[in-house]
């Protein structure tokens, strides 16, 4: 055989030759997963489902892109775990709290309204929400520790070699909740080291533990939600960015991102063997916000909720997403957000993607 054609073939086998050999075929045979309401796929639904801050995600229109019912996401279609699980070639994973299931595929904890923060240092500073209970990132991980025994038991080791622990996102919340609760910004900035150091201090506790693939996600920018823009809208122009977001709240969340790459860096020094991935909420909504055509939505709604009342972000706390005759708009893939706070199936696709293939995921998931 002559040396080009011999040179062309070789050339030809090694985008193969390399997907062979870099492991990323197939990747994980189970997903666990640990977060709040961009994560819970029908835990709150089971644990209080008529909850004030919650009753309406079970009421259409949520639900009605991708499952045609609500199914408890806070979405009109699938979140990223979902997509996740999709790409993996997995079922949809079920909630933890979900009788007579089967998780030998993985497990969801997350839990709507969920905080990084437990319980009592809400109730220690005098901060009070419909959306708060006591459901934060450690007693999730304890929920885990506990049904461990019946998922893998004396095979831990070798199960985990083949599952993706997916945490958070939390953070989100807790700023949340202390912004409604009437904090001042620089509390609420003051507590971005001790969120973060108790998001590491979770993900140290699930990698001492036989986890070895994990992804830990960053926070959103705030300051381009419906809810917050709503509440929070300021009359001085210069609190605005070039987007039409508010600055300060966004800040938050580039500070709180900055320190979790920090803790991420510092568990992969402590933990050598583990794969440890960022997956980002924050760039993929400000690309969304600044180039909406081109992810598919449609330009000048990029702050405006899909399904819900209010102007002039279609938002309105007293007449949301779920109740008696409050309109989605008709096409929600043109639509970044979904109901002022969470995000739609169309959003959540994108950024799943980018997490899988690397755009918004460091390093990408498919070769985690
Ligand atoms: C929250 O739940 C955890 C775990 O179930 C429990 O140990 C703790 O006492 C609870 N805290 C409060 C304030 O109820
Ligand atoms: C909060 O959670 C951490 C992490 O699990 C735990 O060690 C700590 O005791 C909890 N603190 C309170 C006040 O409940
Ligand atoms: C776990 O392993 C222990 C020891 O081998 C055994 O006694 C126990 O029944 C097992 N539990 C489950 C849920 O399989
Ligand atoms: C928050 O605190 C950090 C560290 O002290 C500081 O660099 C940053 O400017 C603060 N951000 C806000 C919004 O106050
Ligand atoms: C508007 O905000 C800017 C900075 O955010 C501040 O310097 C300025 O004093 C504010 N103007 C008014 C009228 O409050």
């Amino acid at each position: 055989m002559n040396v080009v054609l011999q040179y062309l073939q070789l050339l030809l086998l090694i985008p193969f030759l390399h997907h062979a050999s870099s492991n990323s075929i197939p990747i994980f045979n189970a997903i666990f997963s640990f977060g709040s309401s961009y994560e819970d796929t029908g835990n709150m639904a089971i644990l209080a489902p008529t909850a004030p801050g919650y009753r309406n995600v079970l009421n259409p229109p949520y639900g009605e892109t991708f499952f045609n019912r609500p199914t408890g996401r806070a979405s009109d279609g699938r979140l990223v775990i979902d997509k996740m699980a999709s790409y993996l070639g997995l079922p949809f994973i079920p909630p933890s709290m979900a009788q007579g299931q089967d998780f030998s595929k993985g497990a969801n904890f997350a839990v709507f309204g969920s905080t990084a923060l437990n319980y009592t240092f809400f109730q220690q500073n005098n901060i009070r929400n419909i959306y708060l209970q006591n459901t934060s990132l450690s007693v999730q991980i304890e929920w885990f520790e506990n049904q461990k025994p019946s998922i893998c038991n004396t095979t831990c080791v070798e199960y985990f070699t083949k599952s993706l622990f997916a945490l958070g996102k939390f953070g989100d919340n807790d700023y949340l909740y202390m912004l409604s609760g009437g904090k001042t910004i620089e509390f609420i900035n003051s507590t971005v080291p001790l969120v973060v150091e108790t998001i590491r201090s979770a993900a140290e506790r699930l990698l001492k533990q036989e986890v070895s693939h994990l992804v830990v996600a960053g926070v959103r920018p705030n300051g381009c939600i419906p809810v917050v823009l709503t509440y929070f809208a300021s009359t001085n122009r210069s609190d605005y960015d070039s987007l039409g977001c508010l600055k300060v709240y966004n800040n938050i969340g580039i500070y709180h991102n900055t320190l979790l790459s920090n803790a991420v860096k510092q568990l992969r020094l402590e933990f050598p063997l583990a794969k440890i991935s960022i997956g980002q909420y924050y760039e993929p909504i400000i690309d969304f916000v600044r180039n909406p055509s081109k992810y598919g939505f449609t330009s000048g709604t990029q702050l405006r909720a899909c399904c819900g009342t209010g102007e002039p972000y279609n938002y309105n706390l007293l007449a949301s997403c779920g109740q008696a005759g409050v309109p989605a708009c008709p096409n929600p893939s043109t639509f970044i957000n979904w109901d002022g706070i969470h995000l739609t199936d169309a959003s959540y696709g994108i950024i799943a993607d980018g997490w899988m293939k690397g755009r918004y995921a460091d390093p990408p998931l498919l070769v985690l």
